[in-house]
């Protein structure tokens, strides 16, 4: 009992701080930036299997170049493209967009680039399309690049391809990674089985490109959604045990926000959101556009937008809000977000929180609602 009330009170103190800060701070409007803004160097991206060199019939992909490993990602949307009519026109809608996304993001902040100071990978001033094994966000992003790709493998989208495809391990760090589906399945089991299951169910459903494109989401649709979210949680939970001690390359603000930018993916993943082409762009629009320094406190980094300045703050009040009662702010979140209800409520909120602070209290309430309503519910991963 005691330490229910404890738990309330400690949860009761981050809602309100956040209330408080977020009307304080981010009374700023959406400026719309960000929007119809694809990756880094996209139009040089290549997005077949025929884009990359084949030798002795095996065709070679090399992920710790740029490159190379958005090129994993333009398949994959490519590949995947003829289940995704539904979920918006011209691929906008394709549930994997998230993914390049970030991975643009990450490119252009200089996040891929070698942090240690000990070789010019990544750096500006010597190859800059290479992507370092000593970069945290290179390593948690291997795992949702690398391996949703031989998800798809595994899921048979290759199988038209006449040659085998190879991955090239990094020359550092070998055993951090791995390199076709058996190896995965050895690895990071449990991630590798919930990519390719993920892909499988892609393959599997037939009947969604028959239904018109209507504002209320299909139980198909939603159910394509949380089946990658179910996978990419799987990835970053993989990743973020095995990654921790790229942190210390790091300073100390930026690993903050990492941890805590990967234990809010759990919140997002939570509400299915839909990290299509439009909502990513709008959403990432919002996290540092450079790396952290020593010295960096957010909500007061000088040269970071309002917005920026807010969300490193958003983050660091969940993330220590979730630890501080062990992970019971996680699982009340999960619980509202049981129903499909729930669910367009937990977006909405998302979407609409950093341009409306005034959302925030009606709809902490609608939450509660139905958290209470949610009673029955058995919480699955994401
Ligand atoms: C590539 O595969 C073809 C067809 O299976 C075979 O004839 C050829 O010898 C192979 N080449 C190499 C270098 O293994
Ligand atoms: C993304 O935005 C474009 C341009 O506004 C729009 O045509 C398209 O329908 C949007 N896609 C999705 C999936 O909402
Ligand atoms: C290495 O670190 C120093 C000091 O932090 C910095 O001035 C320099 O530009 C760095 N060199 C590279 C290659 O990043
Ligand atoms: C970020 O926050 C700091 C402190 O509140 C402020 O000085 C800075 O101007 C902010 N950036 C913008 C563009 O609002």
């Amino acid at each position: 009992m005691a330490k229910l009330i404890l738990i309330c009170k400690a949860s009761a103190v981050v809602l309100l701080t956040s209330l408080l800060l977020n009307s304080s701070i981010a009374n700023g409007q959406q400026t719309g930036r960000g929007i119809n803004d694809y990756p880094q160097l996209w139009d040089n991206v290549p997005d077949s299997l025929d884009g990359f060199v084949t030798i002795h019939n095996k065709t070679v992909i090399n992920p710790w170049n740029y490159l190379e490993r958005m090129g994993m990602y333009k398949i994959l949307l490519s590949v995947t493209a003829k289940y995704m009519n539904n979920f918006g026109p011209g691929n906008t809608g394709n549930v994997l967009w998230g993914l390049p996304l970030q991975h643009g993001w990450q490119f252009k902040t200089g996040r891929l680039a070698d942090p240690s100071n000990v070789s010019s990978c990544g750096h500006q001033t010597g190859d800059s399309l290479c992507i370092s094994t000593r970069s945290w966000w290179s390593c948690m992003n291997y795992y949702l690049a690398t391996i949703p790709f031989l998800g798809a493998v595994e899921a048979g989208f290759f199988d038209e391809w006449p040659f085998e495809v190879e991955i090239l391990p990094p020359e550092e760090h070998m055993g951090d990674f791995c390199y076709n589906t058996a190896d995965c399945h050895a690895l990071i089991p449990d991630t590798m089985t919930k990519w390719t299951t993920f892909f499988q169910l892609l393959k599997n459903t037939k009947d969604i490109s028959q239904n018109t494109l209507s504002p209320n989401i299909s139980p198909e649709e939603d159910n394509i959604w949380h089946h990658m979210w179910i996978a990419h949680v799987a990835s970053i939970e993989a990743a973020l045990t095995k990654f921790s001690e790229r942190l210390r390359y790091i300073s100390a603000p930026e690993a903050q926000f990492g941890v805590s930018w990967g234990s809010a993916v759990e919140f997002i993943a939570a509400t299915h959101f839909h990290t299509n082409f439009n909502q990513t762009n709008i959403f990432q629009a919002y996290l540092p556009q450079r790396m952290l320094l020593a010295n960096d406190k957010a909500p007061s980094i000088p040269d970071l937008s309002k917005e920026e300045n807010w969300t490193l703050l958003a983050l660091d009040i969940l993330y220590k809000g979730n630890k501080m009662t062990d992970g019971w702010l996680l699982k009340v979140w999960r619980r509202s977000m049981c129903s499909e209800r729930g669910r367009a409520e937990g977006r909405y909120l998302l979407e609409n929180i950093a341009a409306n602070p005034d959302l925030i209290s009606s709809g902490i309430r609608k939450l509660l609602l139905e958290y209470i309503k949610n009673h029955n519910c058995a919480i699955t991963d994401a």
